[in-house]
């Protein structure tokens, strides 16, 4: 694939500054780094009034996913963060992030894909990019990794892309999801940079946005993966509860949780865990 203008994320060494939209990113490219999202945590520790910036490393040797696990970052995978200031997390702005940044993902993933292979990305509930094909299962594509810092909150996304991703984690044990690239999806290896510029696009888009507006709510439903044969996901008191996916919660008090109706009928709404 050739690309028929420079793009400025091309440029190793110095920050590059991006335009997006209404405001600016200014972006650190890197060949190697322990983790993205702890150079932005930095980023928005040590500076009072923070721009926007992002991190994009080749690779990451000391990648973190969710839930304190190691995240494989070889060479080929886009490995990024935005260090987004919030003045008053407060006022809005946290509630129903975690999807927003899931919209974004799935946004950019869709648009680098052909048509068919497009529609068949969704989002995992909270934070998984997953290929989902009728009778063939999920494939993870990427996740993220959301983190609150002192003057605004980094966003951390790790998508396999022109890589292999492994099969197994640090110990050996196979993924709970097996992996997939998004070359394999395309049929051909992918511009990262231009990838990279799409995602930081949509994210400096819908992160300012407070809460979940109708329009976005509709998206969300309508990318949410509701496997028919329902999913398993592991309540805040410890247990273990079954069901189908109902959507994601619209009220205030649980923007963005994910509405799980039980086998008696019950909807029950899941702030958090992951689902199996
Ligand atoms: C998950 O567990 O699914 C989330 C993975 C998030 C990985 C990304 S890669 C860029 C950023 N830096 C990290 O150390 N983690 C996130």
């Amino acid at each position: 694939m050739t690309q028929s203008k420079p793009n400025p994320l091309c440029h190793a060494g110095s920050p590059t500054t991006l335009r997006m939209g209404s405001g600016t990113v200014l972006v650190h490219r890197l060949d190697a780094t322990r983790s993205t999202n702890d150079l932005a945590r930095t980023w928005l520790t040590d500076h009072a009034a923070p721009v926007p910036a992002a991190w994009i490393a080749g690779i990451q040797t000391a990648g973190r996913g969710t839930r304190g696990r190691s995240w494989a970052s070889p060479e080929g995978g886009l490995w990024m963060s935005l260090a987004m200031p919030v003045a008053d997390p407060a006022a809005g702005v946290l509630p129903g992030l975690g999807l927003r940044v899931g919209v974004a993902a799935v946004r950019a993933v869709r648009e680098s894909l052909p048509e068919r292979a497009a529609s068949e990305v969704v989002l995992r509930w909270p934070n998984d990019l997953v290929v989902a094909r009728p009778g063939a299962g999920v494939r993870k594509i990427g996740g993220m990794l959301v983190e609150c810092a002192p003057h605004g909150i980094v966003v951390g996304l790790g998508i396999n892309v022109n890589n292999s991703p492994p099969a197994t984690d640090d110990a050996g044990r196979a993924l709970r999801t097996p992996p997939v690239s998004v070359a394999e999806l395309a049929g051909e290896d992918l511009v990262l940079d231009r990838l990279a510029e799409c995602l930081l696009g949509h994210l400096t888009d819908l992160i300012p946005v407070p809460g979940l507006p109708t329009n976005l709510f509709r998206e969300i439903e309508g990318l949410l993966h509701r496997p028919d044969s329902g999913v398993q996901v592991t309540g805040r008191d410890g247990r273990m509860y079954s069901g189908l996916i109902r959507g994601v919660s619209e009220h205030p008090d649980s923007l963005g949780a994910l509405l799980l109706e039980q086998p008696n009928g019950d909807v029950m709404r899941v702030v958090s865990g992951d689902l199996s």
